[in-house]
């Protein structure tokens, strides 16, 4: 049994992961902008702007997972909305290293999440692995800062996994939400040209990787999307065959998604293929390594 303080512990991956957490008989500790009332674990108060945690949050902690970060798809990115998507990833980072460097405090493990964006919002047919250069656009650029912040606990000695992930789909409040409502509705259809990749995981099996980071099954980088590479198209298309609604509307417009979503669009608009080879390798077999079967599982 470990304690592992989780961060951003009230969203969507946050959520589920304490689940399977606390089913795995592990001590949780949670740390937010506000307090929590959950009876099954203790609850602390952060602001990462005024560099404060509140007392006691780190005591006793073996596993930190941090997955607190401003949204990065629910708005127009505007110069303070993506100066709040960078802060609240790096400077949260910061200061859980700065406080267990200043305190010298026993923790073994940093598992951060990071994204796929880390090789950028790019439509071709090449296969990004772990070992590939960054892009240079905006969430790029996020993901690199936030993980050069995370990998400084690996220079204190602290063992250090991050996980790029993929579009996480559940069964509420994801992504897939957002992308089945007018499928529901009988009017989906692809976006822009439906060619862009999506990189997507089960939540399942997300869930399953921090676990495995817990329990030192993997270390280091790991890309967490399932095998099954999709265009926005496919995951629309059997998203509409699953839930037996018609798809047949024109692709929603480039152009139009720009209008509405400004450079945000470019995160719907593009996408590369990432590779789960490595997650593979390590021994991990995905609960949902096709695309059907995960819509299967959450959207029936
Ligand atoms: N879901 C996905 O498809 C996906 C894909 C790739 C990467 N990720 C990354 O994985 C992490 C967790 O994802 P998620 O989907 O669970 O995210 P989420 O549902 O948006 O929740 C993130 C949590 O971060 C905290 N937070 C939000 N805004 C903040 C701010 N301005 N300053 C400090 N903390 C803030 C909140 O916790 P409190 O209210 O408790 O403070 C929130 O519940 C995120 O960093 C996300 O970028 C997610």
């Amino acid at each position: 049994m470990k304690t592992i303080l989780v961060t951003g512990a009230s969203g969507l991956i946050g959520k589920s992961l304490i689940d399977l957490l606390l089913a795995e008989g592990h001590k949780v500790k949670t740390i937010g902008r506000s307090s929590k009332s959950d009876e099954r674990f203790q609850s602390f108060v952060w602001n990462y702007k005024e560099d404060y945690i509140e007392e006691g949050a780190l005591d006793g902690v073996d596993v930190i997972i941090h997955l607190a970060g401003a949204n990065i798809s629910s708005g127009r990115w505007t110069p303070q909305r993506k100066k709040e998507i960078v802060d609240s990833r790096v400077e949260t980072t910061e200061l859980l290293f700065r406080k267990v460097k200043e305190q010298n405090l026993p923790i073994k493990s940093f598992i951060s999440a990071s994204a796929i964006g880390y090789y950028g919002a790019v439509t071709n047919e090449f296969i990004y692995s772990e070992e590939d250069a960054p892009h240079t656009d905006f969430i790029a650029d996020v993901c690199v800062k936030w993980e050069q912040a995370a990998k400084r606990f690996e220079e204190i000695g602290i063992s250090t996994t991050i996980l790029r992930t993929g579009v996480v789909f559940s069964e509420t409040g994801s992504a897939l939400q957002k992308l089945t409502l007018p499928i529901k509705d009988g009017v989906g259809s692809p976006i822009g040209s439906g060619k862009q990749y999506m990189p997507w995981i089960h939540i399942e099996d997300l869930c399953e990787m921090y676990l495995g980071a817990v329990d030192n099954k993997i270390k280091g980088i790991y890309n967490a999307v399932a095998p099954n590479h999709a265009t926005n198209k496919d995951v629309v298309k059997t998203a509409a065959r699953v839930m037996r609604r018609p798809c047949f509307m024109p692709n929603v417009p480039t152009g139009l998604m720009r209008i509405i979503f400004g450079e945000m669009s470019a995160i719907l608009l593009e996408g590369s293929r990432v590779s789960a080879q490595k997650i593979e390798n390590s021994g991990y077999t995905f609960n949902f390594p096709k695309l059907e079967s995960a819509l299967e599982d959450l959207l029936k």
